[in-house]
């Protein structure tokens, strides 16, 4: 809910949002929550201040973390500043004495999300990392297939994040992102961390990664594609690319090749449903069911939160009920350290095995 003075604060947590950009989702999903109060935002940009009261006018927007902390008494903070400043704001804010909520990734490199994890230990704090699409609404019935047995053992994984990313949008902002100093890569670290945590959800743990980067499309620094190819340790393999030169619209495609059928989705949507057994008639009720994507499931399951407003509303459910949020610190590195294998991979030429 958003701050008045009228709001009775007690037993909701108080929420403040460093950074505009995609801090703005946060916004939403604070502004909606009823586990917590907006009372506060920052960020350097001024016009990004402006238009945030312009929606917002009783919430005050502050220039950095520290005017924001000083002025307000905030139980916690969503870092949404480029990549490269996560960690360092993290700690910063955990140990002035709040929780954290840091958007994907952690920061740039494994050796610079330890600190958070470590800080998040010292004080005590709540930390969590934002992995919204966790709760794509075409995930359901694979989770589910999967976890119960239905699906059997998963043979093939193959991720393909095929996105379309113009000049512009890395030039804007400062040109940070594509940078490996402040975005910690291109298609694979910004656009495709999702799916690498996807991935990791299906299949388990990895064990080892090869991998080939190329610059295409782009006048960036990092990659704008990616190759993988990836074993874990249940014996299944996976096959994961990711750019950004992708004609616009193309989106995300996971499929798994399991013993006992294959199912198939383009992003939130379920786009093949095929189990051994079942009569061509389940299988249409289940397409029909969760090929909807998202925002019609939200019509579908009424009280069912999506993308950043379930990521906030769990964050602040941890805080109140003093658990740990749905992505700690620690399980929001994992698909950081295969990101970061891969990019190692591609320039030694080298297979990464993981501990
Ligand atoms: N979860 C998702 O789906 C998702 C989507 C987009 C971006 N992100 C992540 O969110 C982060 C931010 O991305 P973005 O696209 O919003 O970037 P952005 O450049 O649009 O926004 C960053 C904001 O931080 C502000 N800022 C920079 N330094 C600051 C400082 N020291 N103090 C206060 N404000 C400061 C900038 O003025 C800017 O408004 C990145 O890590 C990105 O990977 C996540």
């Amino acid at each position: 809910m958003l701050y008045s003075k009228e709001v009775d604060q007690s037993g909701l947590v108080r929420y403040g949002i460093l950074g505009l950009g995609i801090g703005m989702a946060h916004v939403g999903a604070a502004a909606v929550c009823n586990k917590c109060v907006l009372c506060a935002v920052a960020d350097l940009d001024e016009t990004r201040r402006a238009n945030f009261n312009a929606e917002y006018p009783d919430v005050p927007a502050y220039n950095t973390l520290e005017e924001m902390l000083a002025a307000e008494n905030l139980d916690a903070v969503s870092i949404c500043l480029p990549t490269g400043m996560h960690a360092d704001y993290a700690v910063r804010a955990m140990e002035a004495g709040v929780h954290v909520l840091v958007e994907k990734p952690i920061d740039v490199t494994v050796e610079k999300a330890l600190p958070v994890i470590e800080a998040a230990k010292k004080t005590g704090k709540k930390c969590g990392v934002v992995f919204q699409n966790r709760y794509n609404f075409g995930l359901d019935p694979v989770y589910e297939a999967l976890s119960d047995g239905t699906l059997g053992k998963i043979f093939l994984g193959t991720f393909a994040v095929k996105w379309h990313r113009d000049a512009a949008y890395y030039a804007a902002n400062g040109g940070w992102r594509g940078t490996w100093e402040m975005d910690g890569g291109g298609s694979l670290m910004n656009q495709s961390i999702h799916t690498v945590d996807l991935m990791l959800q299906l299949m388990g743990k990895p064990k080892s990664i090869t991998s080939q980067m190329r610059l295409c499309g782009h006048d960036i620094e990092s990659e704008d594609l990616t190759v993988s190819t990836l074993t874990f340790e249940s014996g299944a393999v996976a096959t994961f690319t990711s750019t950004t030169c992708a004609y616009p619209g193309i989106c995300t495609e996971i499929s798994l090749t399991c013993e006992n059928g294959y199912v198939a989705l383009d992003t939130d949507k379920l786009t093949l449903w095929k189990l051994r057994g079942a009569t061509p008639e389940e299988e249409a009720e289940k397409l029909a069911r969760y090929s909807v994507g998202n925002r019609k499931a939200q019509k579908l399951c009424r009280g069912r939160l999506f993308g950043h407003k379930r990521v906030i509303d769990d964050f602040c459910s941890a805080i109140l009920e003093d658990r740990d949020p749905a992505v700690s610190a620690e399980e929001g590195l994992l698909p950081l350290r295969v990101i970061c294998a891969a990019y190692e991979s591609a320039k030694s030429g080298k297979t990464i095995f993981f501990d």
